[in-house]
């Protein structure tokens, strides 16, 4: 019995060992998938971001699909649009002060850089660059905004009063998103006066590094654009759509590297399914058509689809097209997400549409046939 029992714990312990060392084996990368298959660098099947699995549902439950609002923009209604760099926002922002049919148009002046997009009651309707100017910070992020927007409302309306805001955002293809990052930072732009703002202050210059010394990281290489670990480039969209409070914001000392990652993805695409609307720069024409759907607004003139240049343009190593996709893994996996949503919500507006207009055809025949009798 005694024997018997011994052997069995022994065969337990050796098979627990074995496990332990086989998963250390392959967990070796942050998410614990199947070791990285490194030989595609351009690859359409790279294992490592099949992981994506997890976090897209099979299914998106019918009250994030289906996102319709009537909105009465001269009441509590505000748009809220969250810009990201590089993700065609300045033309999507461009849109909203000037191409919307609203019963009252912003008005633009050549002179300023900025719209007064004020309703009847000379409230405010649209907090964006192009109407209110960057009143939480440049390029404010998701945790800046909800923590701002509301106060800088009040002071520019000079007035506290009930608002419901609908989060809107467009996002891109996170290597085009990068790239285009990075040849904008190659001509000098920098966006260092951006606040990052969390848990009540700025992060501070040991918590987020500048990647260059003097003014600016003008004509930059992708190496060195690469390989400085502090660049903000670097998983930018899922950090600006992150509740950043719940990772401590840019202090990494409390959690590893995989945890913080984990937490940023996960708020990320919570948040995200909580906007009222996002577009993908992609997909000009859908993201048009959706913004229409979902706000029952119409823009007056089509947006255009400007076909990726800047790509095509500029020759990537194999090399480091790697590192990009290793460095900006958040939010390709953020993208994906993004991705499958956006279609299913493009998917269910048709649906609705044909509905419409099957339903208008009905009613004409109705018409038709009551007016014979
Ligand atoms: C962000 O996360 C923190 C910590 O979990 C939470 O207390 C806070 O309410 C969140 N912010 C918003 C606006 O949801
Ligand atoms: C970062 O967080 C740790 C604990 O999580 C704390 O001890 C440390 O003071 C923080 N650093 C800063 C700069 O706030
Ligand atoms: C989602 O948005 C609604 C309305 O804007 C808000 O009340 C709710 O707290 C949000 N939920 C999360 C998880 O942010
Ligand atoms: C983009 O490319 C498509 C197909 O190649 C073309 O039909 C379209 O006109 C192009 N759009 C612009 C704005 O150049």
């Amino acid at each position: 019995m005694f024997k018997r029992g011994w052997r069995a714990y022994l065969v337990v312990v050796i098979f627990v060992v074995l496990t332990i060392l086989y998963m250390g084996y392959i967990c070796q990368n942050n998410f614990c998938s199947f070791s990285s298959s490194r030989r595609n660098a351009e690859g359409q099947s790279d294992d490592r971001f099949s992981d994506i699995s997890k976090l897209v549902p099979d299914t998106f439950s019918p009250q994030i699909v289906d996102r319709e609002y009537q909105l009465d923009l001269d009441d509590e209604d505000v748009l809220v649009f969250l810009h990201i760099q590089k993700t065609g926002g300045t033309t999507f922002g461009r849109h909203l002060v000037k191409n919307l049919d609203v019963g009252k148009p912003c008005v633009c002046r050549k002179t300023m850089k900025k719209c007064e997009c004020l309703t009847r009651k000379k409230t405010l309707w649209l907090f964006s660059r192009y109407s209110t100017g960057w009143a939480c910070g440049l390029h404010a992020d998701w945790t800046e905004l909800k923590n701002c927007v509301d106060s800088a409302m009040d002071k520019q309306e000079e007035l506290h009063r009930e608002r419901r805001y609908h989060y809107i955002t467009i996002l891109r293809d996170p290597i085009g998103r990068y790239l285009s990052e990075f040849k904008h930072v190659q001509r000098g732009a920098t966006w260092k006066t951006a606040r990052l703002f969390c848990n009540g202050r700025q992060a501070t210059l040991e918590e987020v590094p500048f990647c260059y010394e003097g003014e600016t990281w003008e004509n930059v290489d992708l190496r060195s654009f690469l390989n400085c670990k502090y660049n903000l480039a670097n998983n930018r969209q899922t950090r600006m759509l992150a509740n950043l409070s719940k990772i401590n914001c840019y202090n990494k000392t409390g959690l590893s590297d995989e945890e913080r990652d984990q937490k940023m993805l996960e708020s990320a695409i919570e948040n995200l399914q909580n906007f009222s609307f996002f577009g993908l720069t992609e997909f000009q024409k859908e993201t048009q058509m959706l913004f229409e759907h979902t706000f029952n607004l119409k823009f007056i003139e089509d947006f255009e689809q400007h076909n990726a240049t800047h790509r095509k343009r500029l020759p990537i190593s194999e090399e480091n097209m790697f590192k990009i996709k290793e460095f900006n893994d958040l939010d390709m996996k953020l993208y994906q997400f993004a991705r499958e949503l956006f279609q299913r919500r493009v998917e269910k507006m048709k649906e609705d549409l044909r509905e419409e207009i099957q339903d208008s055809t009905n009613d004409q025949e109705i018409v038709a046939f009551s007016g014979d009798t």
